[in-house]
């Protein structure tokens, strides 16, 4: 397969950018995204030309950092898939591809496809995690019973990776579905209602000061979402921070 690219090249972090384009022949229609990336920065690096800077690790769906915008959607077209599975067969050969990095305030670009999402880090860190005391003995994951329902709905809120598709595609560059799924895996589990009225007040205040917009129900990131966080989730938060406010 054969296709132009139109990339989104930029120096450093205060440098301007600008789209350049390339031509890339002989592309296997079964390679990933990532791998069509690579055999580009190969014949870049063979012409002495500076080869495009791309955050990746796992590549198997699972780390959130191989974020690129592909034809102005996160992650590209297909649905419920990261940048790193999706395959080159999603595309037409002789396709021209325009590939741009998450863009939102708070998540400023670092050089080319690169961005820093520090942010979601510091919002992990302001209330996202359940304090216990790890002297003595592991207590038995099992001393606590949770119904089926509530562990299926943590668990499925417990794989959001971070890769902020759900800012990205938001209008207002909206945190809340990744702030939600965050918040949810822990106020579904009776481990993690203890700390919950704090956690959520701290986690929405963190997304605030981080620069973060207001969610306004467009229902974007649902759909971006490669791990299929739901709009329930966003319900829930908004009734876990009313109560926490009214409860004072
Ligand atoms: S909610 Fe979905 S889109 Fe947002 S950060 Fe988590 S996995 Fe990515
Ligand atoms: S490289 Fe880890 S999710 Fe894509």
């Amino acid at each position: 397969m054969k296709f132009t690219l139109k990339i989104w090249r930029q120096e450093n972090a205060t440098s301007k950018g600008r789209i350049k384009t390339y031509h890339l022949d002989g592309v296997d229609q079964d390679m990933s995204f990532l791998e069509m990336l690579d055999v580009l920065n190969a014949e870049l690096i063979d012409k002495g030309e500076e080869p495009v800077a791309f955050d990746h690790d796992c590549r198997e769906g699972i780390c959130g950092t191989c974020s690129l915008q592909i034809n102005g959607e996160p992650h590209g077209p297909e649905r419920l898939t990261t940048t790193c599975q999706l395959h080159m067969r999603r595309f037409k050969d002789g396709d021209t591809i325009v590939v741009e990095p998450f863009r939102a305030n708070a998540f400023p670009i670092i050089k080319d496809l690169v961005i820093d999402r520090s942010s979601f880090d510091r919002i992990q860190q302001a209330g996202g995690y359940v304090s216990v005391n790890t002297l003595g003995n592991t207590i038995d994951a099992n001393t606590i019973p949770v119904n089926h329902h509530d562990a299926e709905e943590s668990f499925n809120n417990a794989t959001c990776i971070g890769c902020g598709a759900c800012v990205a595609v938001c209008k207002n560059a909206s945190a809340v579905l990744f702030v939600s799924a965050k918040v949810s895996q822990f106020a579904l589990l009776p481990q993690g209602r203890v700390e919950a009225m704090d956690r959520v007040i701290k986690m929405v205040e963190q997304m605030d000061v981080e620069g973060f917009g207001s969610c306004s129900n467009t229902g974007a990131c649902e759909v971006v979402c490669p791990k299929g966080i739901t709009l329930l989730s966003i319900a829930r938060i908004n009734r876990e921070y009313l109560k926490a406010k009214l409860k004072g």
